[in-house]
């Protein structure tokens, strides 16, 4: 277990109401964890407790059996070792090149120039961003490489937990779906542990292995994919959804087709539908 959430509770200085209530989980190794929920249930508030940038009220973090909040623990060893990827990071982009940009986390965390910019060459590879864009500024950039820029500047401090804040946002279906790849990638060649806030039920139903469903600011659901997304109504009366082919298939089965409705992703709608003739 990498990451203990020990009954944490959370209310901003300007509200009455808080914004995170009891919320208590854990980040394994090497897994995918989404968090879904409506604009203003919390999401955003919670990953930022989740590197040490906001404070809990009550409850506290423990990483690597620690207690982040401690007197004696530094958060700046936390926050090299959780990465934290803010939404549109590409607004953060402000070095006049693109490996200059991804040194500059590295070089803060206080290694030499030599080693902050070995990071930045594997991390800008890692992300694929060819070396003849390296020197140019992150400006001439397309969008969707701006943001991998961002997130190798991220990288580049070799974080255990990397957390993104809907990364995929105002990508292009290729750029998203290279966006998803690459950290399914971390995930596997680096042992990666991945918080993925995300509006997409297509995305979360095909790449997670958990998801965290918020509701005012407390978990209503954390299980796997499958599980979630198999109480469709309880989901819409939150005002979240199920993924597209799942209301195909409910759709097919209004109609009279016998499919089993509780499929999330292409591939196991394929397997259903080729059941109903049969052939499954
Ligand atoms: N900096 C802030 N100051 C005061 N209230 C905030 C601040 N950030 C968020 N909130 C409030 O906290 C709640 C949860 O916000 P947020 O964590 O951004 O949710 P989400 O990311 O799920 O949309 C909202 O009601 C929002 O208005
Ligand atoms: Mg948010």
């Amino acid at each position: 277990m990498r990451m203990i959430v020990d009954h944490i509770s959370y209310t901003y200085k300007e509200n009455k109401k808080p914004t995170i209530q009891d919320v208590s989980f854990e980040i394994k190794e090497k897994e995918i964890l989404t968090i879904i929920g409506q604009t203003g249930s919390g999401k955003s508030t919670l990953i930022q407790q989740m590197n040490g940038l906001l404070r809990p009220d009550t409850g506290t973090i423990y990483y690597h059996g620690k207690d982040v909040f401690d007197k004696d623990y530094h958060l700046r060893d936390l926050r090299s070792k959780v990465g934290l990827v803010f939404q549109y990071p590409e607004y953060q982009l402000f070095e006049s090149d693109v490996f200059s940009d991804v040194c500059f986390g590295p070089k803060n965390q206080g290694m030499s120039k030599k080693q902050a910019e070995l990071k930045a060459f594997a991390a800008l590879r890692m992300v694929g961003v060819p070396e003849e864009l390296f020197y140019v500024s992150p400006f001439e950039l397309s969008g969707g490489q701006k943001r991998r820029v961002a997130i190798a500047g991220v990288l580049a401090m070799e974080p255990e937990i990397l957390i993104l804040d809907e990364p995929a946002a105002g990508l292009d279906p290729q750029g998203r779906k290279e966006l998803l790849s690459m950290l399914v990638k971390l995930k596997e060649e680096k042992n990666m542990s991945i918080v993925l806030v995300s509006h997409s039920m297509d995305d979360v139903a095909e790449y997670a292995e958990r998801v965290m469903v918020l509701r005012d600011g407390k978990i209503a659901y954390l299980d796997t994919p499958k599980n979630v997304f198999s109480h469709k109504e309880e989901l819409e009366a939150m005002g979240l959804s199920v993924p597209q082919i799942t209301h195909l298939m409910y759709s097919v089965r209004a109609a009279g087709g016998m499919v089993d409705v509780n499929c999330h992703t292409i591939a196991e709608a394929k397997e259903a539908i080729l059941k109903l003739y049969g052939r499954g």
